[in-house]
């Protein structure tokens, strides 16, 4: 009887702690893109529609250890009675990172740094962190990826041998809480956000829900402490990896760096930014000795520029509140086959799509035979509308093997009627295109009227894609 009972009791023992285990790790299926949970599996996120975004994940139970956020403990305050709060900032020391940043790092300021492995953030991290330990403050750099003499290279190799740089090489949540505890740093520099996790967490680092507690965590405690916080995260093109992308709403500013990681210059992009304004950009050169600031992007864009071939066309464009101006390739040749090819690098395809579409419907090119391939050169983005007319003129200059002329830059928006459209802040575009020695500037007329009689250089309206091709391929 006694044996019989202790089997039982056994068996009991074993369904109960089956059966705690099954409940602390019920599996969920979350979207790398947007966080969205779903409890069973889907090709695509139903709240983002990205497809092959969801990933096992689980759920976090309360009993867990799910922290209680709270960042002060304070009744509400009418509006009137709040002091105007003048931010301190602390410059980085980096020019192109404070120019993103608003002027610099403002103290509990969290700053995301996202971008593709490899694209530069831990160089920028490290070079920025020496920076500022030179100036007597102390920085905490947490390295999850990279052991400590791999740190101690890149170092070397930066030139950053400040005392009052910390490195830690480190995982786990616990002991980098505690390590902050212990050092009271200035700035933090998480490096990645995706190697963090925490013990009682049962799923694998970089998955939504370890980003994001871990992260919570870590915010809350800068904010606390006053101290400034980078949180590196990695995205890749297919959006594999939980990241960036779930933590966006949690951070005071985010930052993207953008480029091509076999060209030189790198963009880093403000998409949200509480203590500055957003669509700013900065812009790098990888160099030997790690990233040096571009002053004169345009310059560089512009360098290697042959003005004799025909297929290239200079776009005007505005970076955030800059002006950029850069260089449009098209080529065109005989298509082989029924269905041309249409490749593009640096523009959006649908972009390009449609200005073949109106090139084809409203003048006398027909590039519908053609295979059509553009680029922007330097491996940069365009991303604005207004560089519609210098993608068209690129296309139309190899359609028919006529340079454009040399001294002429673009800047309009083609409508599907074959309209020019104006582009916001035109003053800026002419004055780019004025220093560095254009002669004329191509417009839609209502943009020509707002700059009538403030430019050194001839302004060009036209009403229509066909009026401009006939005057210039
Ligand atoms: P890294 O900062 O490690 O990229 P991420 O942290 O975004 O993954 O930079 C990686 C690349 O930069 C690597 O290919 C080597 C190159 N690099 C230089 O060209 N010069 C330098 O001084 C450093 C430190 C890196
Ligand atoms: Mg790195």
């Amino acid at each position: 009887m006694i044996s019989h009972y202790c089997v039982l009791q056994v068996f009991v023992n074993i369904t109960e702690d089956i059966s705690q285990k099954m409940a602390k790790k019920k599996t969920i299926f979350a979207c790398t893109n947007c966080g969205a949970q779903s409890p069973k599996w889907a090709g695509r996120c139903v709240q983002c529609g990205q497809w092959n975004t969801m990933q096992e994940d689980f759920a976090v139970q309360e009993s867990a250890g799910f922290a209680h956020v709270s960042l002060a403990n304070s009744p509400p305050v009418a509006l009137q009675e709040i002091p105007d709060a003048g931010f301190d900032r602390v410059p980085s020391g980096i020019g192109e990172l404070d120019r993103v940043l608003g002027g610099g790092i403002v103290a509990g300021m969290t700053i995301l740094v996202g971008g593709e492995p490899g694209i530069g953030k831990s160089t920028l991290m490290l070079q920025a962190a020496n920076r500022i330990a030179s100036a007597g403050r102390r920085v905490l750099y947490v390295t999850g990826e990279e052991s400590l003499g791999q740190t101690k290279m890149r170092a070397a190799r930066l030139g950053a041998d400040s005392e009052e740089i910390y490195v830690l090489a480190e995982n786990s949540l616990e002991t980098i809480i505690g390590c902050i505890e212990n050092l009271s740093p200035d700035l933090l520099v998480i490096d990645s956000v995706q190697m963090v996790h925490r013990r009682d967490i049962h799923s694998a680092p970089g998955t939504v829900a370890q980003v994001r507690q871990c992260s919570v965590e870590l915010i809350c405690l800068a904010k606390r402490r006053g101290c400034g916080l980078f949180l590196v995260g990695h995205i890749t093109k297919e959006g594999s990896i939980a990241g960036p992308k779930v933590l966006e709403h949690l951070v005071d500013c985010v930052l993207y760096f953008e480029g091509d990681r076999f060209h030189a210059y790198r963009m880093l992009r403000t998409i949200k930014n509480r203590y500055g304004s957003t669509n700013e950009i900065g812009v790098f050169e990888m160099t030997e000795s790690g990233l040096k600031d571009v002053l004169n992007p345009s310059i560089i864009f512009l360098s290697e520029r042959d003005e004799t071939q025909a297929g290239s066309a200079i776009a005007a464009t505005i970076e955030g509140s800059r002006p950029l101006l850069v260089e449009v390739q098209a080529l065109a040749s005989r298509s082989a086959f029924s269905s041309p090819t249409r490749r593009v690098a640096g523009v959006d395809a649908s972009r390009v799509a449609m200005v073949l579409a109106i090139i084809d419907r409203h003048t006398s090119f027909q590039p519908s035979g053609s295979d059509i391939f553009v680029n922007i050169v330097g491996g940069i983005q365009v991303g604005e509308p207004a560089g519609d007319l210098s993608i068209a003129m690129a296309i139309a200059s190899s359609l028919s093997q006529k340079p454009v002329p040399a001294d002429c830059v673009f800047a309009a928006e083609l409508g599907l009627g074959g309209e020019l459209r104006a582009v916001s802040m035109a003053q800026r575009r002419l004055k780019e295109a004025e220093k560095l020695g254009f002669k004329q500037i191509v417009l839609a007329p209502s943009s020509a009227e707002a700059l009538a009689g403030r430019s050194s250089i001839g302004i060009r309206p036209f009403r229509t894609i066909a009026q401009v091709l006939n005057v210039f391929c």
